[in-house]
């Protein structure tokens, strides 16, 4: 093979002239046997010149990269500094060492990562990752809640905009959404709160807890397709499995699970209680990650890809590097706003593990705001 030397500095060739030679195998040949089940020896070539760059890249760049668990496993487990779910992200964004941050996950995570390290560099991949949950809502629609809804907190899941979080009392994630509800609920008196934009996430949680809810109409494009009927067949298929979701499904899918919690729930319960089939009712890197680090484990994949997800690839990640480009700003004032939405939810006490949704709660009757 033929040795190919770049030097540190601003001459990293493009992508596609990346090579997979002595040099790049040498370098990455003991990232390998981590992926061997979830990626062929005849991909590896193709990913492997690519996943030493952007190694070699972030040490240049000073750069770490926070990769979700919905991350595909090349990024995930060989180039990802820090992987997690939204809270752990949210949690190291704000704690992070480095100059530079590099988001492989949606925009809400990258924005949500400048908000709480704002004298820092935000990259993301792919500026038209989005969310169909936050999408759904904008800074107008909360702010015409709360004038609907004075006396009420408002909830707000991470997975939406700065603006929606400034106007917004309190952010959680799946990984807190009791927690936060319940704590919100006690510091302004009331047995009420709002929550939004996710109407399944709010109907899942209304029913592990006294407190009343009301929520918006908002729902993530990958976990309410799901169906009761397709956990039926699952189970009538796979007996011996165990049924994980995540608690963005509609209500009748969670109580047909036998566990139910954030993505980061779902990988402990796997790790903790190592099953011998199981199946993750959510996004389709998730089983591949999670199989990476529970090879003794038998994974049936009834999964739905997130396509915004999957706009972050090796190649955004290392285009992103090597050219500092696709940098996230928030408008200070909004970010200011947001920021104590963010610190309301990082200063709540921490949970030694991240808790589950008991899957065997009758439903709540969970109404929509309105304005
Ligand atoms: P968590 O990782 O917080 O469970 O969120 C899942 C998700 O859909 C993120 O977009
Ligand atoms: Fe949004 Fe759902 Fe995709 Fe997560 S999986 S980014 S909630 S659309």
């Amino acid at each position: 093979m033929d040795g190919m030397h770049f030097t540190p500095g601003n001459d990293w060739p493009e992508a596609d002239a990346l090579v997979y030679d002595d040099a790049v195998k040498a370098r990455t040949d003991h990232l390998y046997p981590r992926v061997k089940d979830v990626i062929t020896p005849m991909e590896w070539p193709l990913f492997a010149p690519l996943i030493d760059a952007i190694n070699r890249l972030k040490v240049e760049r000073g750069a770490t990269i926070l990769a979700h668990n919905y991350m595909t496993p090349e990024i995930f487990n060989c180039v990802g500094d820090i992987t997690g779910d939204s809270l752990k992200l949210a949690q190291v964004a704000a704690e992070a060492e480095e100059d530079v941050i590099v988001q492989a996950g949606v925009h809400f995570m990258a924005e949500t990562a400048k908000i709480l390290s704002p004298g820092k560099t935000v990259l993301i991949p792919d500026m038209e990752a989005g969310c169909s949950l936050a999408a759904s809502i904008t800074g107008a629609d909360v702010r015409a809640i709360k004038a609907a809804y004075p006396h009420l907190p408002i909830v707000t899941y991470v997975n939406t905009s700065a603006e929606v979080k400034a106007y917004s009392d309190i952010c959680c994630t799946s990984s807190n959404a009791v927690q936060v509800v319940e704590a919100a609920a006690a510091q302004w008196g009331v047995d009420t709160v709002i929550m939004i934009p996710d109407q399944y996430l709010a109907k899942n949680v209304a029913a592990q807890t006294s407190i009343k809810i009301l929520t918006w109409k908002g729902a993530c494009e990958v976990h309410e397709q799901f169906t009761a009927q397709d956990i039926d067949d699952l189970r009538a298929a796979h007996p011996d499995a165990v049924i994980l979701t995540h608690p963005e499904c509609p209500p009748d899918v969670m109580a047909r699970a036998d566990f139910a919690g954030s993505t980061g729930a779902m990988a402990a319960y796997v790790k903790d209680n190592s099953p011998k089939k199981a199946i993750l009712i959510t996004e389709c890197s998730m089983s591949d990650n999670v199989a990476v680090e529970n090879p003794g484990v038998q994974f049936v994949r009834p999964c739905n890809l997130c396509p915004h997800m999957k706009r972050i690839t090796l190649k955004g990640i290392y285009e992103a590097l090597r050219d500092m480009k696709h940098e996230v700003h928030v408008d200070p004032e909004i970010a200011d706003m947001a920021r104590a939405s963010l610190q309301a939810m990082l200063d709540l006490p921490r949970l030694a593990a991240p808790p589950h949704f008991d899957t065997g709660k009758a439903p709540v009757a969970v109404p929509y705001v309105a304005v």
